[in-house]
């Protein structure tokens, strides 16, 4: 499938606003986001739709893995993680270098089967991908998703509900693969992940105090084990 790529000053101010959110007015939306991290464990891991922040969520990690894998669809992910001199972006490659952690980015589109993952992976993460996906599409990736997980691995979701976003910034979600126009709402999420062989294991929804500026009125967190 051919798609429009972001180009790589969008992934730079997409990188720099979610250290802007951490930091500032929106900490306790992104401390939501990110203790979910701690719930990725084991030596192998998989980052779906991994984006800039790849090096950065490690750190959250409960336990350092010795083989860490990002997928993303849009080159320029991977162009700004290699050439960005960001200090923050910077200290997340050190961290992985210095803890030994092997790590692989992969451009690629996850709806496409990948025999080298199979029942490889112990933890999962998608953060801000599961949840932009249509119907059909998301069956599929949680069909690839299910076979890539070792027995009694995790799956880590986090997704962003109820947009607010202004109509420019919309737009351009929707041409990078960022976002999608027909995406599933919360409760049918969790029943497509559980028609998919997920068990549910934890769920949480932070409703966010001013959606209209975030951009978002909630985020939902959950994670899923599954059992083969
Ligand atoms: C909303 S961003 C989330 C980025 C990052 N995970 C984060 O924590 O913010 C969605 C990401 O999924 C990637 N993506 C969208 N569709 C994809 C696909 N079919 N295969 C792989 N990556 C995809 C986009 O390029 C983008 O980096």
């Amino acid at each position: 499938m051919k798609i429009e790529q972001a180009p790589e000053d969008y992934i730079k101010e997409y990188y720099e606003q979610d250290h802007e959110d951490i930091m500032g007015k929106y900490s306790k939306e992104s401390a939501f986001v990110l203790s979910y991290l701690n719930y990725v464990s084991g030596k192998s891991v998989l980052n779906l739709g991994c984006g800039p922040q790849f090096y950065d969520h490690i750190k959250y990690f409960s336990e350092l893995p010795s083989e860490y894998i990002g997928l993303d669809i849009n080159q320029s992910t991977f162009s700004f993680i290699e050439n960005s001199n960001n200090p923050e972006l910077l200290m997340a490659k050190e961290n992985a270098e210095e803890n030994n952690v092997k790590t692989t980015l992969i451009c690629g589109d996850a709806l496409e089967f990948r025999k080298e993952f199979d029942n490889r992976f112990d933890s999962i993460l998608g953060v801000g991908f599961f949840g932009t996906f249509k119907k059909e599409d998301l069956k599929i990736l949680l069909k690839n998703t299910h076979l890539y997980l070792k027995t009694g691995g995790k799956l880590i979701n986090i997704g962003w509900f109820d947009n607010y976003l202004p109509e420019e910034e919309r737009k351009n979600k929707l041409k990078y693969q960022f976002d999608r126009k027909t995406k599933v709402g919360t409760d049918e999420t969790i029943k497509i992940f559980e028609k998919a062989g997920f068990k549910l294991v934890k769920k949480n929804i932070f409703d966010v105090s001013d959606k209209e500026d975030y951009g978002w009125g909630k985020i939902m967190a959950c994670v899923f084990e599954i059992k083969k």
